[in-house]
């Protein structure tokens, strides 16, 4: 069975703690090293990734093409515009053929389910980058951020607040896998998508009011209210305007809360300034531990364990 990873609610609780347990061990084997050196074991050695990107990306294009070097692998990108993908070739002939040319393929798409065809007739791993439907790699770096920071997250609170986003999804397929509480504050209009929030389980509430979603959280988590592909700017601008995390916000959470956010951030709308730069985010922590997390992704794809 090739090894996919497409959502976290496909992975076996086993399967995820030990991708974060490698994320974690990774990270910790090569501090002070320049970021080009090569792991010790080498996993995805004489390895070539290929990583197709339909939308932008700063993160994950930069952490992911570091991820496989830090393995020792290689990786060929592209935009999906300049391939004849977008030129309407059939995404099964695509995968068809970078499977006899690459051994792995992340891939950045608009539509969740264009990544569900890849995999099914694709002969090599496929990751998914980002969708309009979930953040796989996102949250796992999140998840290594908080464990770093406040320990193991098993028991932890986490609250979502704004939209029920494709990050939002990722989310809640994490929590009953990992065994903590995940409350979800959003507009009505802008709630997650009903499947996604019954693979929580109980292990989710949905509210529509910030302040009861916080309360006493461990976590703070918020993204932008208009994701790529969004259309609707205005309406939601003025639908999430009472879901901006500020200070006053942030008080209501545990005494110890941290923030997080998987960038780009908008100041003055999801976040304050004074959150997002202040001494309870962990943001830029975050965004660094998307090359060890996906690092333990590729690894696990290689079946390095
Ligand atoms: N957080 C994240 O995925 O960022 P990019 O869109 O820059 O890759
Ligand atoms: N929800 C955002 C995440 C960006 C990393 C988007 O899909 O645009």
């Amino acid at each position: 069975m090739v090894r996919h990873f497409l959502d976290i609610h496909r992975l076996s609780a086993e399967d995820l703690r030990a991708i974060l347990d490698d994320a974690h061990a990774r990270k910790k084997s090569r501090q002070g090293w320049p970021k080009g050196r090569v792991d010790a074991d080498a996993p995805a050695r004489d390895r070539v990734l290929a990583m197709v990107f339909e939308k932008n990306s700063t993160r994950t294009r930069f952490s992911f093409d570091a991820a496989i070097r830090q393995l020792g692998g290689s990786a060929i990108i592209a935009n999906a515009a300049d391939m004849q993908l977008g030129r309407g070739e059939p995404v099964e002939d695509t995968a068809k053929v970078l499977s006899r040319m690459v051994d792995a393929v992340m891939i950045r798409a608009n539509d969740h389910e264009d990544v569900e065809r890849f995999a099914r007739v694709s002969s090599v791993p496929v990751v998914n980058a980002l969708t309009d439907r979930s953040h796989p790699c996102q949250i796992l770096a999140d998840l290594l951020t908080i464990e770093e920071h406040r320990g193991p997250v098993k028991g932890k609170t986490i609250a979502w607040v704004g939209d029920g986003n494709n990050v939002c999804h990722s989310f809640m397929h994490a929590a009953p896998k990992l065994g903590f509480t995940l409350n979800v504050a959003c507009p009505a209009e802008y709630h997650p998508d009903l499947r996604d929030l019954a693979k929580g389980g109980d292990h989710v509430h949905l509210t529509s009011d910030p302040r009861e979603a916080v309360r006493g959280a461990d976590v703070v988590v918020t993204d932008t209210w208009v994701s790529m592909g969004d259309q609707d700017y205005e309406d939601r601008l003025a639908a999430f305007e009472a879901y901006g995390v500020d200070d006053a916000l942030m008080d209501e959470a545990a005494e110890d809360a941290v923030f997080l956010h998987c960038l780009p951030a908008h100041r003055g709308e999801e976040v304050s300034d004074a959150v997002i730069d202040g001494p309870r985010s962990l943001v830029w922590d975050e965004a660094e531990n998307r090359i060890h997390a996906q690092k333990a992704v590729l690894a696990w794809c290689f079946e390095a364990f």
